[in-house]
């Protein structure tokens, strides 16, 4: 039994005390609504995570590890957004939003060398995206994703075929996504892909490859179908294609 919760406490915070005091904090401001809890979460926050100026933080927001979380000036997160910043860390650069239940799992405890999640200034991770960030998630600077995205920067070992695949170990290479790219709702990213500046991915993706700068890649396996420098888009039915 005692074994078992110092696992738990382990896999929440960097020490008991420590638990204890983030969970405090998280309990006593963590659900208050409205603007006032966020004005709230402003103040006391900045004495659990490293905030830059201000963060807007929602209720129902929940962070473990979180003296390992960096949040840029403006940054936005919304209701049910769970980060778990084991070390690696996550940093969410400044005026980047994190919409509803979109989970940032850097699920670091095997001293992975890579490991964390940095998101750079302006980017929005979309509503219930999933990041595992064991191989590290480097995401640039007003990068959109769409919602569900998942991107996955661990694989599982799976050739002892004498052991369950569970306790063959994995691999985490790392995931990068340039500034100015769009990953379509619903695409998965795997481990060990590079996706250039300025990419499109289309919705429900499967990227198992690189993908070169201002590509447009679709399907599973993503496939690149057009690059915006060599064949510009033209924008034929202007009605049809009313642009905001
Ligand atoms: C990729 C996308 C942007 C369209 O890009 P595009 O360069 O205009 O592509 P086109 O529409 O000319 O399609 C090119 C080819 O790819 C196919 N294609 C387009 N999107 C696709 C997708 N998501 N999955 C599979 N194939 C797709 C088209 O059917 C077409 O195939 P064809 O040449 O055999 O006819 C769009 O289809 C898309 O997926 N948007 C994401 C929407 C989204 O997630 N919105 C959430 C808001 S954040």
């Amino acid at each position: 039994m005692f074994k078992q919760l110092n696992l738990y406490i382990s896999r929440q915070a960097t020490s008991l005390p420590r638990y204890i005091y983030e969970q405090t904090l998280q309990a006593l401001c963590g659900w208050v609504p409205s603007i006032v809890g966020i004005a709230l979460r402003t103040l006391v926050y900045r004495k659990l995570v490293q905030m830059e100026g201000s963060a807007a933080i929602e209720d129902g927001v929940r962070l473990r590890f979180a003296g390992n979380v960096r949040l840029g000036r403006g940054t936005y997160l919304d209701h049910g957004v769970y980060l778990h910043a084991c070390p690696g860390g996550i940093q969410i650069g400044p005026e980047s939003l994190v919409m509803k239940n979109a989970i940032l799992h850097v699920y670091n405890f095997r001293n992975l060398p890579h490991a964390g999640i940095s998101i750079g200034a302006r980017s929005l991770i979309g509503e219930s995206c999933i990041l595992r960030g064991q191989g590290g998630i480097t995401i640039g600077d007003d990068v959109y994703l769409g919602t569900l995205v998942q991107i996955l920067a661990v694989n599982h070992v799976f050739h002892d075929t004498s052991r369950p695949i569970s306790r063959q170990g994995i691999t985490a290479q790392g995931i990068s996504i340039g500034s100015g790219s769009w990953i379509g709702s619903g695409a998965i990213i795997l481990d060990g892909v590079t996706i250039g500046r300025n990419v499109v991915i289309g919705a429900g993706a499967v990227v198992s490859k690189d993908v070169p700068d201002y590509a447009v890649a679709v399907g599973n396996p993503a496939r690149v179908v057009r690059n915006l420098q060599a064949e510009p888009l033209e924008i034929h039915d202007k009605e049809r294609l009313v642009v905001y």
